[in-house]
């Protein structure tokens, strides 16, 4: 058996194993089929160098979420507009569209994927497409079919075109039965969502074709990721940005979770810089192939009390939301990230304090320009 991966465009020819040389894949598209051959360290290392590392081809895909757009905006101040393409199933707005290269992309469509990367020299690949936790638990079948097969499709694309890949994990990959505080890297991982199970899937996929072939995958564990100028995607910690957007407006704010409730979140500015320096890490620095990274944990009344001090006014109700709250009472209630911070230098900027007063200039800012009154 063999695998479609070792069809390498455009170096195939100077780097194809050698125990593919002299099997017809030249003459035909590359297959999906998989091989038992032993990992080809060596002309793996070969063939990723020939890719520029200093200059990627960066697609991202699902980059229409809360993530994607600032990290396209970082990689292109990088390495130039033309060479980051953001790609998602969803219609770009006219910033976007203006901002750099965007294309279609259904992660579920192989063929059309496979010609993108092919046709545009592609090198990196982020992987930001998925259902989030509490979406996924409200569409099972259509989380397994994003999360799952659609991962299926970007790891063997990566494989076959010698791809960096990127696939972020989350706190939704541990479960009850896992060290809550802190939760290390190595550990039982039992999730009771399909978006944790997709993840932990998604982890040991990506490590096993790590050892077995030396795809070079990567992948972090985010904490509850907050933003003020793009929107969550159904994640159960999104109580974290709208009571901001409450706060600045009605001055009132419901929230789906109990005020005890102690999460691991992190500002999106040290989630998009963690996520290129990872990127950046030479392949010997790495211990690990997937890390937890940390920042910040904190309760929804621990969040509304630093908010007060801004906005004394804000007034916050609970009324808990079975799903969101079994989801939440289930997931680690801080990170141990020691690995990441030893091996390849991760610091955190913002705690608690930074990022209150960070995200309530930001949407004040943002109400202001709109025309919008601010509270
Ligand atoms: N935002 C967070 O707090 C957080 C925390 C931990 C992990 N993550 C992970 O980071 C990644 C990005 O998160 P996000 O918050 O931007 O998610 P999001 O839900 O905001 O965005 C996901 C994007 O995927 C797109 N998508 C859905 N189906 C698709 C398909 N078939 N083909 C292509 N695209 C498709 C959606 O249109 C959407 O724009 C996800 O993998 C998520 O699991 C996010």
């Amino acid at each position: 058996m063999t695998l479609g991966m070792r069809v390498c465009a455009p170096t195939a020819a100077a780097f194809r194993p050698s125990y593919l040389r002299g099997l017809s894949r030249a003459h035909g598209p590359p297959r999906r089929d998989f091989t038992c051959s032993p990992r080809p360290t060596g002309r793996w290392t070969r063939q990723v160098a020939a890719t520029r590392p200093d200059r990627p081809r960066v697609l991202i895909t699902g980059g229409l979420g809360q993530l994607g757009s600032g990290l396209a905006e970082i990689l292109r101040q990088q390495y130039g507009k033309e060479n980051v393409i953001l790609s998602d199933i969803k219609k770009p707005s006219a910033h976007v569209l203006s901002s750099g290269p965007f294309v279609y992309a259904d992660v579920l469509d192989y063929k059309q994927l496979r010609e993108l990367i092919v046709n545009n020299g592609v090198t990196w690949l982020v992987h930001y497409s998925a259902l989030l936790s509490a979406v996924g638990e409200a569409n099972v079948a259509l989380a397994r079919k994003i999360n799952i097969t659609g991962l299926h499709n970007v790891l063997d694309l990566a494989l076959e075109n010698c791809l960096r890949i990127f696939v972020p994990s989350t706190i939704g990959a541990f479960g009850p039965s896992s060290p809550r505080d802190p939760a290390p890297d190595l550990c039982i991982q039992r999730p009771q969502t399909i978006y944790g199970v997709s993840k932990v899937h998604g982890e040991l996929m990506g490590e096993y074709l790590h050892h077995k072939y030396g795809l070079d995958f990567r992948c972090l564990r985010y904490p509850g990721v907050i933003s003020a100028h793009t929107h969550p995607g159904g994640g159960t910690t999104d109580y974290a940005i709208q009571i901001f957007h409450d706060a600045l407006s009605t001055g009132r704010h419901e929230c789906y979770l109990r005020p005890d409730t102690r999460l691991p979140m992190m500002h999106i500015a040290d989630c998009h810089r963690a996520t290129v320096e990872f990127m950046h890490a030479p392949q010997s620095w790495l211990s690990l192939r997937t890390y937890n990274i940390d920042a910040m944990s904190f309760t929804p009344e621990e969040v509304a009390d630093e908010i007060r001090k801004h906005v004394p006014q804000l007034r916050v109700t609970y009324k808990s939301d079975p799903v969101r709250q079994m989801i939440a009472d289930s997931w680690p209630v801080r990170f141990d990230d020691s690995n990441a911070r030893r091996d390849w230098g991760w610091t955190p900027v913002y705690g608690l304090e930074g990022l209150v007063s960070d995200m309530l200039h930001s949407i004040r800012e943002k109400r202001t320009d709109e025309g919008l009154p601010v509270s």
